[in-house]
């Protein structure tokens, strides 16, 4: 059987031992990983031939991608993942009392207990590399670091850095990791191994220090300060509370544990992750967000790889709040030219300064050097005609929401660019088939429908029109992924998918505020229950004129179920466009949210009262979306119950936790939903009327017995 992990001497004696699963993409603490580590330090730990051992990777893009997940998933057993994290204690342990130095050489991503292995090492060397990044994901499973991370990361980096890394699960960039003190020296990727090699010898022959030995580690500032250690503990546990809402458990258990192995000392900080890991493992919250990061994997599966999208140039018309955007994201993800093509010089100046303050800020966040963002920004080409499109695969439409015009652009477009070529709108809310017209070859017309900020929100919809072809849809989906996005695949209908049914929920947040329960009890409640953002939050952040639409949009399509007060309208007629005009249901100071603002009751005719019941908004909000999913399923909007439940975790910020709309259906049992949607159509409106389409996924036993995935 092949090797996991295989040790070579270099020339000048150096080991070095390479981690590469057999048969995997990445390299994964499995069983038998674990268990090969164990007896490759055993034998290494006896040999006195050695200055210092090099930890490498085999694996493209990947340094250690950490546990097996689906391991953690298929645990039941509290004991089963308790003596899982004690047996990487012992092991990382092993590794970190081996008679000579280590070096973790981390190229490409990693994660959880790469990190934490890296961790045990006496020194961590990062490439510079685009795919270079670590993280301690494991709240965003539902889990703590568990095998030595929440213990030994506080003493590397000092407490508020490990905090801010173990309790949000976020990824640090290789030049973020220098700066903070995770990684020792940052490597060109160009001469990696050359370099990884020289920095060894300098080790080897004692002339390269570890921070411990340099005493550069933040231990001794953390041993002697509690007071100021106490208010760290204090904000953080303030700070995560205000974010989760107490939803998450692991957060908090991580911030104990972090406590603890400072306090008490290392061995009871191992002992606090173990017992920990162990409740949180089998609870349902970590259940459901491994089930979430299993849909996103399987998205990934099922689609084209990324290298087979085979686009080589992009154009986006309109360089507006969402053309500027998606310009700026291809020309960071891909590194393929963008012609950017507006009307007018001053909107293309502004979509150009768009995109230079995002590439700005990712300098600031040290994601990316300052010549690495002039180079990308370089690859973006304003122009007001379209000279250069011939030579462009795929262009993104992003002009202003009228069919009259984007019939035309696209019909325009259709002379401009190769016969190959994909012709994508951004379009929210109009039909792809109609903007097709009458253009030659219709089959490469189809929508890529990206959500606002298009760098921060991970979804795109791509849309398949009637006559759109296979191929297109292939493509875009591929091109999708290789911008780091995740794409859902839906049909041409009103509003797709996402805003169907985030207008479902709009519609009934709205009837509530006419119930009197006050926006700010309303946008309360459905945050504690876990979404980002209220319902009239969202509102004011999409903006008046753009939800007015989409609304009507959609409310035409379903007029008899989708109620969308009229007096909406008049927020938009009073100059209330939300958070981009610093007025809407809130009030603003700049961009920043106040608090709802008195005068829109007044002005729309509502009546607030206080002490409103605030029972009953969860199910009044979020019911009608499982309605209306179970008719997408039927009418096939989407194939599958993972499809919607990815979308609107992506799309809209459905609570991970909660698994997605259609698992929060599934769990709370489809038989309760009836229930209540068939009492709420008695005492509220008939709109709520269970659909026959729900009805015949509860006698299937739930949406993912009824709509599984396709396998393949
Ligand atoms: P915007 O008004 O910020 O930008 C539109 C840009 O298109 C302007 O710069 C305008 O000068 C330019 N333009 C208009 N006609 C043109 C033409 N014939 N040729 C070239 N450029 C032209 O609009 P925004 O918000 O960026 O929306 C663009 C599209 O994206 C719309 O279809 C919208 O429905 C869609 N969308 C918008 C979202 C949002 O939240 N703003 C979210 C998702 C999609």
């Amino acid at each position: 059987m092949a090797e996991v992990f295989h040790f070579e001497l270099l020339g000048n004696g150096i080991g070095t031992l390479t981690f590469d699963s057999p048969g995997r993409p990445v390299n994964v603490f499995d069983r038998r990983a674990l268990d090969e580590l164990e007896q490759r330090i055993d034998e290494l730990g006896r040999r006195d031939d050695l200055p210092c051992l090099v930890l490498l990777s085999g694996k493209e893009g990947n340094f250690i991608a950490g546990a097996d997940v689906d391991e953690i998933a298929g645990v039941s057993d509290p004991l089963e993942a308790e003596a899982a994290s004690r047996l990487g204690h012992r092991l990382f342990a092993a590794w970190e009392a081996l008679p000579f130095p280590t070096i973790a050489a981390i190229r490409g991503s990693c994660f959880g207990g790469g990190t934490e292995l890296s961790l045990a090492s006496d020194h961590i060397l990062v490439s510079d590399g685009d795919s270079a990044r670590i993280a301690l994901p494991e709240v965003k499973l539902g889990i703590v670091p568990a095998w030595g991370g929440c213990t030994r990361l506080p003493r590397r980096v000092g407490l508020s850095a490990a905090l801010e890394v173990i309790l949000t699960g976020k990824t640090i960039y290789p030049r973020k990791a220098l700066r903070m003190g995770l990684a020792d020296a940052l490597i060109p990727e160009a001469s990696f191994g050359h370099l990884v090699r020289d920095y060894a010898a300098r080790v080897a022959d004692g002339s390269q220090p570890s921070r411990r030995e340099s005493g550069g580690l933040k231990e001794l500032l953390l041993e002697r300060n509690p007071v100021g250690r106490k208010l760290i503990f204090d904000q953080a546990r303030k700070k995560t509370l205000e974010s989760t809402h107490g939803n998450y458990p692991a957060p908090l258990r991580a911030l104990e544990i972090v406590r603890v192995g400072i306090d008490d000392g290392p061995e009871a900080g191992f002992d606090a992750e173990a017992r920990a890991v162990a409740e949180l493992a089998i609870g349902r919250v970590s259940k459901n967000l491994l089930h979430v990061f299993h849909l996103t994997e399987d998205v990934k599966k099922r689609l084209p790889a990324p290298s087979e999208a085979a686009i080589e140039g992009v154009a986006v018309v309109g360089a507006g709040v969402m053309g500027g955007g998606i310009a700026q994201l291809v020309a960071e993800e891909s590194g393929l030219p963008v012609r950017m093509k507006d009307l007018d010089a001053k909107a293309l100046g502004l979509g150009m300064e768009h995109a230079a303050r995002l590439f700005e800020k990712l300098v600031e966040k040290h994601r990316l050097s300052r010549p690495r963002a002039l180079e990308k920004m370089a690859l973006l080409r304003p122009t007001l005609d379209y000279s250069g499109f011939e030579r462009c695969d795929l262009v993104v439409e992003a002009i202003v929401e009228r069919l009259d015009v984007k019939r035309k652009v696209f019909a325009e477009l259709a002379d401009a660019v190769g016969s190959g070529a994909i012709l994508a709108s951004n379009t929210s809310s109009l039909s792809i088939d109609e903007i097709a017209g009458d253009v030659a070859a219709p089959e490469r017309v189809i929508g890529m429908h990206f959500f606002n900020p298009v760098h921060k929100m991970p979804l795109v919809e791509v849309v398949r029109g009637r006559r759109t072809g296979d191929e297109a849809v292939r493509r875009v989906a591929a091109f999708a992924r290789r911008l780091g996005k995740t794409p859902v695949v839906v049909t041409d209908a009103p509003g797709f998918l996402v805003n169907r049914l985030l207008m479902f929920s709009l519609g009934e947040a709205l009837s509530l505020l006419e119930d009197g329960v006050p926006i700010a009890t309303l946008d309360r409640v459905m945050k504690a229950w876990g979404m980002p953002m209220g319902p009239i939050e969202l509102t004011d952040e999409v903006g008046l004129d753009v939800a007015v639409h989409v609304a009507g949009v959609v409310g035409d399509a379903f007029p008899d179920r989708l109620r969308i007060p009229e007096w909406l309208g008049r927020m938009v007629e009073d100059g209330r466009l939300g958070t981009k005009a610093g007025k809407g249901f809130y009030r603003y100071k700049g961009r920043r949210r106040q608090d709802p603002d008195p005068e829109v009751y007044p002005l729309l005719g509502l009546t607030p009262r206080d002490g409103a019941g605030e029972d009953g908004i969860v199910e009044r909000v979020s019911l009608p979306m499982v309605n209306e999913a179970a008719r997408c399923l039927a009418e096939g909007i989407t194939s599958s119950a993972a499809n919607v439940d990815l979308a609107m975790i992506l799309g809209t910020g459905f609570p991970p936790f909660r698994g997605g709309l259609c698992r929060w259906a599934d769990e709370t049992g489809l038989e309760r939903v009836l229930e209540t949607l068939e009492r709420l159509a008695e005492e509220v409106g008939p709109r709520f009327a269970p659909s026959d389409a729900l009805r015949s996924v509860a006698e299937k036993d739930g949406f993912y017995a009824a709509y599984p995935a396709a396998a393949g």
